[in-house]
């Protein structure tokens, strides 16, 4: 019988695993000084959760959830994204009891059930970040401010902020009437889910993916047309503090998100290089949400980053090279290997990636068993070596190499690889 992963599902593997620890260990440090703490939320909830949040006729929740009873009936479901969890933790555990602005970040593998293609999948990863109670464009700019740090100090470059405003529930309606004047004499020529948005949801008729629809709504009015005096300010405030921070961004009035819980500010961040799934991060404002969670009015703004498209972009930049051992202990003999055993602890100890050649092959099958481990070292214990007491060290690099006391061989490699493994 053979088994494979499931589809758009995969294992991260080394190398590409270690750039997925620079990714985290980078979205860990630039979150703490920006003041976000992490949160670990778990990865099933309870299905309304994400039905209530995201919203029942958006994409996510009409076709890509998976949803299943549990053995008690109860309708759980794998989260597709992260901002429902923390919205629910936020005010479960009373944490709009603490000052604001509470902000938290979070990372983690998220399933939808989307058809598989480059850069979509169904288990994948997100960063994620949420910032809870102060609702001033300050605070928009500041979490921006972060993506793009963290995305500049990866070494991303050419990428773009899309920013829009999509209003809030006084400037809603209006925005909502001129849709539905605006698509009416078209209706039939919509697709079937567009016919149906038409009358649930038509601001979801500007997210849809199909091409007929896509050229037909060229024209369609633009939201930020229809934005409250409080919005436009809010809108207008945003922008200049983007250019006070050098945050080059472009306006893209279509920006509405697949998600329903979004007011106000929207953005994603995109790049060319990623072909038709091309943002790599996008958020956005939600002052609603804790609120219809059942928790007190609270403004919150958050993104997510999709850590697969990440590493993408950090591939183009350079495959990464693997960390390798530090020394490899060949042996010849039973009682050398047990003497390699206690060097190899003693290496360990100080911080060194130490390995030892087991195997009882010969010396140049060691040695070259190292070189293709890319070892740094390699250290020879042998009979003559045993009994002599004096063990040889060879660099592998440049092919330097000498004899030394066996009791001071840690000391002496320390004082040599100036970088022990961490
Ligand atoms: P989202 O736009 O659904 O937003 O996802 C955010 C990012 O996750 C996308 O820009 C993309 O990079 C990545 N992503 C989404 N779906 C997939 C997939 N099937 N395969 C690979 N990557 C994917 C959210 O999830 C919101 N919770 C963001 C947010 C946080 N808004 C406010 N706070």
């Amino acid at each position: 019988m053979k088994f494979s992963a499931l589809k758009g599902v995969h294992d991260i593997l080394p190398p590409d695993v270690y750039l997925w620890q620079r990714a985290e260990s980078l979205a860990r440090e630039i979150c703490s000084i920006y003041g976000f703490q992490e949160v670990r939320v778990p990865l099933i909830e309870s299905t309304d959760i994400f039905t209530r949040s995201i919203g029942a006729t958006t994409d996510i929740v009409e076709k890509e959830m998976y949803t299943f009873p549990d053995r008690a009936g109860r309708s759980i479901t794998l989260r597709p994204e992260g901002t429902a969890s923390v919205v629910r933790a936020y005010i479960e555990n009373h944490l709009h009891t603490l000052p604001s602005p509470q902000k938290f970040f979070y990372s983690g593998p998220m399933f939808r059930y989307e058809r598989p293609q480059k850069g979509r999948f169904r288990q994948f990863h997100q960063i994620g970040a949420e910032a809870f109670g102060v609702g001033v464009p300050e605070l928009d700019a500041e979490v921006l401010s972060m993506l793009r740090v963290f995305l500049e100090k990866l070494g991303l470059r050419g990428l773009n902020f899309e920013v829009n405003s999509i209003g809030c529930d006084d400037c809603r309606p209006a925005f909502r009437k001129a849709l539905l004047d605006f698509f009416s004499p078209f209706l039939n020529d919509l697709c079937p889910d567009c016919q149906r948005r038409y009358a649930s949801n038509p601001l979801r008729i500007l997210d849809c993916k199909v091409e007929r629809c896509i050229q037909l709504r060229s024209g369609a009015p633009r939201v930020t047309d229809f934005l409250c005096g409080a919005c436009r300010d809010h809108f207008e405030t945003l922008l200049s503090l983007l250019d006070v921070l050098h945050i080059p961004h472009t306006l893209n009035p279509v920006l509405v998100r697949g998600l329903d819980y979004y007011t106000r500010t929207t953005f994603e961040v995109t790049s060319e290089h990623l072909g038709s799934q091309k943002a790599v991060a996008a958020g956005g404002r939600y002052d609603k949400l804790v609120e219809e969670f059942g928790g007190p009015k609270t403004p919150a703004i958050g993104f997510a980053i999709g850590i697969e498209r990440l590493i993408t972009l950090m591939k183009e930049r350079g495959e990464p090279s693997p960390p390798s051992p530090d020394v490899f202990i060949a042996t010849l003999g039973r009682r050398a290997v047990i003497k390699s055993a206690v060097l190899a602890e003693e290496l360990r100890a100080r911080g060194f990636w130490a390995e030892v050649g087991y195997d009882g092959s010969s010396l140049k099958s060691q040695l070259r068993k190292a070189d293709r481990l890319s070892s740094r070292y390699a250290v020879i214990i042998g009979e003559d070596e045993l009994s002599s007491g004096k063990l040889t060290w060879k660099n592998l690099r440049d092919g330097t190499q000498g004899e030394i006391d066996g009791n001071d061989m840690a000391e002496f490699l320390s004082s040599l690889s100036r970088h022990p493994q961490s």
